[in-house]
């Protein structure tokens, strides 16, 4: 059985002292056992702080990014071994905003996710049409050329570790996420992807998040269709009082 995994992407917000008070309000809302992973993703400046606030409790501690190197002259990077000596757990590779904004490609994404499994943090690959692919009916070609350049280089033991989060980019931060049913049937081309390439066995272990304006009052829809088994939640992370309704909603 897949464990539910509900991620916060804090984005480009919260100075340390409000990463810090947002944990802390986070940690005592929650409860002992919150029946899902729970994963919060501050900026790489609030990581350290978090991560202290988070010691000897349940919620994991995520990265938003990282390098594909380990060290050296790369201006402006992180890398891999900077997060794993700060405990981070998980890290969001190829999220939208860094493939549309920054420029990030497949092949980056691929190098990207090799990278995270050498230094043992474990990836959420974000995947997800724009809205004109969808409205040409392309939203499962695209989806399946992201996960082929990808997935390429990853060994099956390794993708079978992997949390792939569909985040349709005109859901995210809009306000307007996709149906409940759609994101399920998202949900399946992705884990079919998988059994395409490494098998039924390793597909049945990944775990696929729904992400794109999930809120406290929409998250139980899609946390309730089979195959979706968690989501990564922008905005709505922000407020300890929502992403933990979220986590709530996650519990089976
Ligand atoms: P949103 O962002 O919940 O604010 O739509 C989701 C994401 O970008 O991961």
């Amino acid at each position: 059985m897949r464990i539910p995994i509900v991620a916060g992407n804090w984005k480009m917000n919260k100075t340390v002292g409000e990463a810090v008070a947002l944990a802390k309000e986070l940690t005592e809302r929650l409860p002992a056992d919150p029946g899902a992973e729970v994963v919060v993703c501050p900026p790489f400046t609030a990581l350290y702080s978090v991560g202290q606030i988070l010691v000897g409790t349940t919620v994991l501690l995520g990265a938003q990014n990282l390098f594909w190197e380990e060290h050296g002259a790369f201006t402006g990077e992180v890398s891999p071994l900077m997060l794993q000596d700060l405990g981070v757990r998980y890290v969001i590779v190829g999220h939208s905003e860094r493939r549309t904004i920054l420029r990030e490609t497949d092949e980056d994404v691929a190098r990207k996710l090799m990278a995270a499994f050498k230094a043992r943090l474990s990836p959420i690959l974000c995947v997800g049409e724009s809205l004109s692919e969808r409205e040409a009916g392309q939203e499962e070609a695209v989806v399946a050329r992201q996960l082929t350049a990808a997935l390429a280089p990853l060994s099956a033991a390794a993708v079978a570790q992997l949390v792939i989060a569909y985040e349709p980019i005109w859901a995210i931060g809009t306000g307007h996420s996709a149906a409940p049913q759609d994101a399920a049937t998202m949900a399946a081309v992705i884990r079919s992807e998988v059994a395409a390439r490494f098998g039924n066995a390793v597909a049945e272990k990944v775990r696929v998040q729904y992400g794109g304006s999930v809120n406290a009052q929409n998250a139980a829809s899609f946390l309730h269709q089979d195959g979706i088994d968690g989501a990564l939640v922008g905005g709505a992370s922000l407020k300890a009082v929502d992403f933990a309704a979220i986590v709530q909603a996650a519990r089976r």
